[in-house]
């Protein structure tokens, strides 16, 4: 309801839900830890919806049937790029929008960083391709705070393969090189966008990442109810940066000398490439 002084269009964003992505490479443990968060915030009485992409709506089900079957990509990455965006339209419509609109907290099971990933860094697609069909499909409703949960590639596959017993799917089947390199190009949306993104280390328990996840989501969204708001996400950005590293394992990084932001990753391959 509109308090004195506040416009409809102030109130209805006040009573907005708030949208949380979770995003990682083959068997980081989004699904489990999806549900988990979901289950903090129903305990302080908010209504949470779990949902996932490509699917979370019918027809952006039937769709994810579609391209993870495979018969997508003789097309290309441009044209699987398109497909994610097709089923990402009506997830949004269906179902993540009225649900943000009637106050829902929405967690996704993977957004539109695995399409910049996936198709756009490891497809090589020109960024600003990416970016433009992330306007147009996005628009103003990007998430809020993406969590990327990171595990070495090799540890994820092979969790993933346990979780499956069958036959890999479109993306399980390729080779340890093209998940390395998602693992990458995830790590530098992380680095490129501290104020919404936030990495933890996948490799932890899945009680320790369900900690670590649901402190970052007090500490940086305001919770109703949570008195007082902790600090600023910004001045977190700052500190990562001054740490130089938003992942945990920064400083073994430098030490072995992994240079996480050297043209070796795809997605910053990719965007030097198209720097005029
Ligand atoms: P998952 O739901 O088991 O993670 O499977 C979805 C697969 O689709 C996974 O391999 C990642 C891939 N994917 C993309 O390539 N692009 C996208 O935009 C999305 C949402 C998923």
């Amino acid at each position: 309801m509109a308090t004195r002084g506040e416009t409809g269009e102030q109130a209805a964003a006040a009573d907005r839900g708030r949208f949380i992505t979770l995003e990682g490479g083959e068997g980081a443990g989004k699904s489990t830890q999806a549900q988990r968060l979901a289950g903090h915030l129903r305990e302080r009485g908010l209504e949470a919806l779990v949902t996932r992409e490509p699917g979370g709506s019918p027809k952006a089900e039937a769709i994810r049937e579609l391209i993870l079957s495979g018969v997508v990509a003789p097309l290309g990455a441009a044209a699987e790029a398109l497909m994610f965006s097709a089923a990402r339209i009506d997830h949004l419509d269906a179902a993540i929008r009225p649900a943000l609109a009637r106050g829902a907290w929405v967690v996704c099971d993977r957004f539109a960083d695995s399409t910049r990933a996936y198709q756009g860094a490891l497809g090589n697609l020109d960024p600003r391709f990416i970016r433009e069909l992330e306007r147009v499909t996005v628009g103003p409703d990007r998430p809020d705070l993406t969590v990327m949960i990171d595990v070495p590639a090799a540890t994820g596959l092979a969790r993933a393969a346990q979780r499956r017993g069958g036959a890999p799917d479109r993306f399980e089947a390729e080779g340890l090189a093209f998940h390395e390199a998602l693992r990458r190009t995830f790590l530098d949306i992380a680095a490129d966008e501290p104020a919404r993104c936030v990495v933890v280390n996948g490799e932890a328990s899945p009680d320790e990442v369900e900690r670590q996840i649901w402190a970052a989501v007090q500490e940086r969204l305001p919770l109703p109810g949570s008195g007082p708001q902790p600090k600023p996400v910004v001045r977190d950005a700052q500190r990562r940066k001054e740490q130089g590293a938003a992942h945990p394992k920064g400083d073994e990084r430098r030490k072995s000398g992994d240079r996480r932001k050297s043209a070796s990753s795809p997605a910053r391959a990719s965007r030097e490439k198209s720097a005029p």
